[in-house]
């Protein structure tokens, strides 16, 4: 019998059906990064398996989307230069000028500020004057009043800003977010948090964690863990519980570097929901761990996060009397992928860094607002603000009337 395929007119066919498929326009997103240091190392890495991907997570349009890490820039050469040996780019920026020329240069799209919090300001508005759109890291800037200059630099030249808040991005929070609307009165009100946030300091230039100092000044850092680094944790609880109605604190300089707070207790109540307790702390400890315990009248839920564990997020929960449960990973992975509407990203390629940066290279492919937007960045930072006032006036500070009477 004939077997049709393989005559030579079904060929070619096939050969002319090919040549007449229209070839996608190609769009081409440059982006340049501003700090090649710790924080770097993720998003560089996500961006060239975005690179990578492109094709998969935005296989849809019409357009072919080419993401293309283009540029590198900081002003320590040793650093540009060993970023720029494993992850090779077009061009190289060095000196005290960098970043203000990769922002210029006009083949660049979208820049990435990752560089110490001191400078952020300068650069995000650089940035959208130029019209690029711009990913900066938390914290957005010193103080509140800088967060809004961005603010009204966003709007003003119509870029996209996006802040980041990690734990925003992470598959984890999501679903946690969803696994207590879901449970809604079974679980009872939810009642108390207690969170613990131990980090060895991170300002002793340590080769394999920061293996910077500029954390340890005030100059340069602006404050210490709260700000640093529990800031990631409160906005977590943020985006479940929603707004906070007052706040105590009690804030230490156990290691004696002005500005620089090494412990912090305090206590932030949701408008419409738990009391949480914060306790973080920066000490000399091999053993750099967030614990927090969710407790419902009828169940709670353990969260405890260590990244150098080779499973960094553990999540369990029990409900009264029934045994122990461990949410599954893909069920969480699946459940944020629908939540973000990407059904084509994929779980093998792990963490929310990766997620955080295709959700801004998927705001510009869309022209859409960021998720994460600065308005979350300066929120958290407020209720952070609201901190440091509560401890320098021994009094418990209502968020809404601090943020009202500190913008006028
Ligand atoms: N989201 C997170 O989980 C997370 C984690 C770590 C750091 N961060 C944030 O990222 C930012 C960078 O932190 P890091 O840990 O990567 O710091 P780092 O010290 O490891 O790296 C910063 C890099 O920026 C360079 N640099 C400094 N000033 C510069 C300037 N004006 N122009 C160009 N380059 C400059 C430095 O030479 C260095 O290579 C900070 O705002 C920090 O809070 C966020």
């Amino acid at each position: 019998m004939l077997n049709w395929r393989d005559t030579k007119y079904y060929q070619d066919l096939r050969m002319n059906i090919h040549a007449m498929a229209p070839s996608k326009a190609k769009r081409i997103i440059n982006i340049g990064v501003i700090g090649c240091g710790c924080i770097a190392e993720n998003h560089v890495f996500s961006l060239s398996l975005i690179e990578n991907n492109a094709r998969k997570l935005w296989d849809n349009l019409d357009q072919k989307i080419k993401p293309r890490l283009h540029a590198l820039a900081d002003i320590d050469n040793e650093a540009l230069d060993g970023f720029a040996q494993h992850f090779p780019v077009k061009k190289l920026y060095r000196g005290p000028r960098c970043g203000m020329e990769l922002i210029e240069d006009p083949e660049i799209h979208a820049v990435f500020v990752l560089v110490p919090t001191v400078d952020h300001l300068d650069y995000v508005l650089a940035a959208a004057r130029a019209g690029k759109h711009v990913f900066c890291e938390k914290p957005l800037a010193f103080t509140p009043t800088d967060v809004m200059k961005m603010i009204e630099a966003r709007d003003k030249y119509g870029v996209i800003i996006q802040a980041g808040l990690v734990f925003r991005s992470a598959p984890q929070i999501s679903f946690l977010r969803h696994l207590l609307q879901q449970v809604g009165e079974t679980w009872g009100a939810p009642t108390n948090i207690i969170f613990r946030d131990s980090q060895e300091k991170p300002y002793k230039g340590q080769e394999e964690v920061h293996n910077s100092t500029w954390r340890g000044f005030k100059e340069k850092a602006h404050a210490g863990i709260l700000f640093e680094h529990t800031i990631h944790d409160i906005d977590g609880l943020i985006s479940i519980f929603g707004k906070v109605h007052d706040v105590f604190a009690r804030i230490n300089y156990h290691a004696g570097r002005e500005g620089i707070e090494d412990s912090v207790a305090a206590i932030i109540s949701f408008k419409e929901g738990p009391n949480l307790s914060v306790n973080s702390m920066w000490n000399d400890i091999d053993f750099s761990e967030r614990r927090m315990e969710i407790f419902f009248e009828n169940a709670c839920v353990m969260v405890t996060v260590d990244e150098r564990a080779s499973k960094a997020v553990d999540i369990k929960y029990k409900y009264l009397n029934e045994p122990e449960r461990k949410p599954d990973d893909e069920e969480m992975f699946e459940f944020f992928k629908k939540k973000m509407g990407m059904e084509n990203l994929s779980q093998e390629i792990p963490g929310p860094y990766y997620y955080e940066d295709v959700r801004f290279i998927d705001a510009i492919v869309h022209g859409t607002p960021a998720k994460v937007t600065l308005e979350h960045g300066l929120y958290v930072q407020q209720v952070i603000e609201a901190c440091y006032t509560s401890n320098r006036r021994n009094a418990i500070v209502d968020v809404d009337t601090y943020i009202h009477e500190s913008s006028i």
